[in-house]
This record gives structure tokens, sequence and C-alpha cells, in this order.
């Protein structure tokens, strides 16, 4: 008896063998084709010589709680407790599967949006949860009607996706005011933030649930360095939430992964000195208007990204 039974192949291999069986330029997956930043290979070929190579503290190697921290007032003018409110984690993903199964009983309810990143759904049912699904617009905005329609007693969360992987939208100053009036009339509702690619946006930035004092004192926020820095076979990346949910989290954790590669953290602890995230977005801006350009001619109606 499968405990997933309409889950099949993620639809990144479905894809891969597709373009792989035509001849096609394979851009289904998130897989960089460009050098890892020399630093980080020369911090991290440093550190191997180094005591880096024994567990880390279940919730992370703390000189990186700490940048994240830092990061963290930065970019969204955030306090978050290091020791309370960080997580490392392998890769946002699991990130994303460790408060599911911790804050999801059986029965609860989840909005996910559609199109979504597929590990929501098979997470949601792995901790005996119900998706329920909404469709995005035509033209990718949120119907938030329908997603407050939706919202009943059963409801235990909200999924988001921000800045957003398909269609590369961002949620706009009213969706977040819109989502905000969700949660004011859900009190026991949670927003699950899944903001991997907050460090990939162009000509505006995304509103990051970090951002906002009405939004973080009820949301888990999922990064990945995986994205940032296109690393994504290193599988880092880190979670923020309040001490009371992260608390929950941590005890999933700490049976799932206990703690995240020790090198891979020490190695992204010493690169965020020297990390500029302004260039990761103007290195990938001049990426996505040469793929416009290319693009311009065909068939092919291109959107704001
Ligand atoms: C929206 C979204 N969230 C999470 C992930 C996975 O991030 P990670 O590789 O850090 O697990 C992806 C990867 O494609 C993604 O598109």
């Amino acid at each position: 008896m499968s405990k997933l039974p309409n889950i099949s192949t993620s639809i990144f291999s479905t894809m891969s063998q597709l373009a792989a069986a035509n001849n096609a330029i394979n851009l289904s997956q998130g897989f960089p084709n460009f050098p890892v930043d020399q630093r980080l290979i020369e911090i991290t070929v440093k550190l191997t010589k180094e005591n880096v190579h024994q567990y880390a503290p279940m919730a992370g190697y703390p000189p990186l709680l700490d940048k994240i921290a830092l990061l963290t007032q930065e970019h969204y003018q955030r306090k978050v407790d290091p020791v309370t409110e960080i997580l490392i984690t392998t890769g946002a993903t699991q990130g994303i599967f460790t408060a599911i199964q911790a804050l999801v009983k059986t029965g609860d309810e989840v909005i996910v949006l559609d199109p979504s990143y597929d590990s929501y759904e098979p997470s949601i049912l792995l901790a005996s949860g119900k998706s329920v699904r909404i469709p995005l617009y035509d033209d990718y905005t949120v119907n938030w009607e329908a997603v407050a329609q939706a919202c009943t007693p059963k409801t235990r969360m909200i999924i988001i996706n921000n800045p957003h992987n398909p269609t590369g939208k961002i949620l706009n100053k009213k969706d977040i005011e819109t989502l905000e009036n969700i949660l004011d009339q859900n009190p026991d509702l949670l927003l699950l933030s899944d903001e991997v690619y907050e460090y990939i946006t162009f000509e505006e930035k995304h509103i990051s649930a970090n951002s906002r004092e009405k939004l973080r004192s009820r949301s888990i926020i999922a990064s990945s360095f995986g994205k940032s820095f296109h690393i994504t076979g290193w599988k880092i990346g880190y979670l923020i939430a309040p001490e009371n949910l992260m608390h929950e989290i941590k005890k999933v954790h700490q049976f799932l992964v206990f703690s995240v590669n020790s090198l891979a953290q020490a190695a992204i602890c010493q690169f965020l000195d020297f990390v500029d995230f302004k260039e990761i977005s103007s290195f990938y801006q001049k990426k996505r208007d040469y793929f416009r350009e290319l693009l311009a001619p065909s068939r092919f109606n291109l959107l704001p990204s």
C-alpha cells in the first residue's frame, strides 16, 4: 500500500527526460551551468584542512546562525534570535517538509496556490493533512477571494511562494495586505512563505514576510543558499520562525536530519562576508535580459519577470 498513491515522478525528472529525448534545451529545472564563485571554492578548500568535519549543533553552526540574523536585519529590518528562531536545513525542501510535519496535524487543511513547487503536496499528505489547491488567475495573480473563502476552521496553513516559481511573479503591496487581512480574520492560520528566490529579483524587490510585522509573528520563512549562490547541489538553506513554532519544527528536524553538512555550513558562513547580494541580482538580470531578447521574435508573449 503506497502512502502517496497519486504522486509519481517529479516534474523535474519528467521534463528532463523529455528534453533529453527531444534534444531540447532543458529549462525545466533550476540547474545553473555557470561557475560557482571562486571565493567560495577557495574558502571550502581551505576549510577542508580545518576542524569542521564533525556534527554541527542540531539547529546549525552558531557563527552561521549569527550571520543569518545579521543578514535578516540588514535586508528586512527584522531582528531574529539566532538561537531560537533560525534553523539550518538541508535545502529549503527539507525545511518546508519539516515545518509541515511539525505543524500540520491529521485532517488539517493547507491552502496551496497552483502552480506550485511540487514538494508541497506530498509533504502535506505525509503529515495526513489535506491540500486545498487554488489556481492562480490566467495572468498569474492570486485569487484572494477564493483563498478567503477556502479558509475554514480546519485550515492550518497557507503556503505562498514569493518570488514565484515558475511564473517569475512577485506579490505586490496590495496582495500582501490582503493576505494580512485574511490572516487577521483567521487567527489560527499559519503562513509558510517560500522565499528561495528572494535575492533574484530585478526591477522591483519582493516584499518578504520577514519585513511585515503582521506576518512574521505567524510565519515560517524558507530560504535557500543553493538558490542564492547557485550551488543547488550543496542542498543547504534555512528557516526563520518565531520561537514557539521553531521549537516544534526542531523536534522533527532533530530526528530527520539532526544537523546539516558541517563543511557547507562553515564555508557559507565565511563566504557571507564577501557576498554582494546586488551583484547576484544584476548577474541574473543580464541573463534574464539576454533570454528575453532571444525570445522576443518568437511566438511567446513575454510577461515581466
Ligand atoms: C519554489 C521552490 N522552493 C524550494 C525549492 C528547493 O530549494 P532547495 O534546493 O534549497 O531545497 C525550489 C527548487 O526548485 C523551488 O523552486
